[in-house]
């Protein structure tokens, strides 16, 4: 018997290259709570890259007192990543540096004298707390639309104050900021409750973006895993997410 035949397959499917772009990891080696060294950078590009996406943008948190980084510091990171990653035959294009900013109480300095890592030269990728509401958000949003970027908040679904049945994600939408999930959340990799938020979230066509995430191989395993589920292979391609155009 050809037993080989009834064998499942459980190898990745490339079925983020709907989306092409990632533009949400944490691979510049230990800076954040990413990755740990170069190594394992270079595992979850290639799982990157092995689920289907073609481009990629690195994106460290900061986030002061627990992540302050040094953009130059985090520019020579980068610069290093690009080389190793080089060697290493990833063919991922890997498209940019940009921040991940927490919009947290060291943010107002930022603002005073604003410089921010961005994506495609045109978003800044900015998160919240994960357990409470920050006072004076709306404003830092506010001020930096006033100074031209235009602001992604990074996977809204992860922050249980935030009432997806109420006004205020809709107030965001209105203030012009683009909405991001993150792809694991689809798979209940941070629990159902941000599951069924994200899955709102799409449904209701809040979400402009998806981003990874990814911070380590444990992220890559679950990646592998979602790759394989048809039923996200259907929602990437209904629904007209955003990732192509950066
Ligand atoms: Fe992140």
């Amino acid at each position: 018997m050809a037993f080989h035949l009834f064998k499942k397959d459980n190898g990745p499917r490339p079925i983020f290259a709907a989306l092409g772009t990632d533009m949400h990891c944490h691979l510049i080696p230990a800076v954040d709570d990413g990755s740990k060294c170069t190594e394992e950078s270079i595992t979850c590009l290639q799982t990157l890259q092995a689920v289907g996406y073609k481009r990629v943008y690195i994106t460290p948190h900061f986030c002061v007192p627990r992540f302050p980084n040094d953009e130059e510091d985090i520019q020579r990171r980068y610069a290093q990543l690009l080389r190793d990653a080089a060697e290493a035959g990833i063919e991922i294009e890997i498209a940019g540096i940009a921040g991940e900013y927490r919009l947290d109480r060291g943010f107002p300095d930022r603002l005073k004298n604003p410089h921010f890592l961005k994506i495609n030269d045109r978003y800044i990728l900015v998160e919240l707390s994960l357990h409470e509401q920050m006072a004076g958000c709306d404003e830092m949003i506010f001020d930096l639309q006033t100074q031209g970027y235009e602001v992604i908040l990074a996977h809204p679904e992860r922050y249980p104050y935030l009432n997806i049945d109420g006004t205020r994600i809709e107030q965001l939408l209105n203030q012009s900021v683009y909405l991001q999930a993150n792809v694991l959340s689809l798979g209940g990799f941070y629990g159902e409750e941000a599951k069924r938020r994200a899955l709102t979230m799409i449904d209701r066509g809040w979400i402009s973006f998806l981003g990874s995430d990814t911070h380590n191989t444990l992220y890559c395993q679950a990646l592998r895993d979602l790759s394989r589920s048809r039923k996200i292979e259907r929602l990437l391609e209904k629904h007209p997410f955003l990732n192509h155009t950066l």
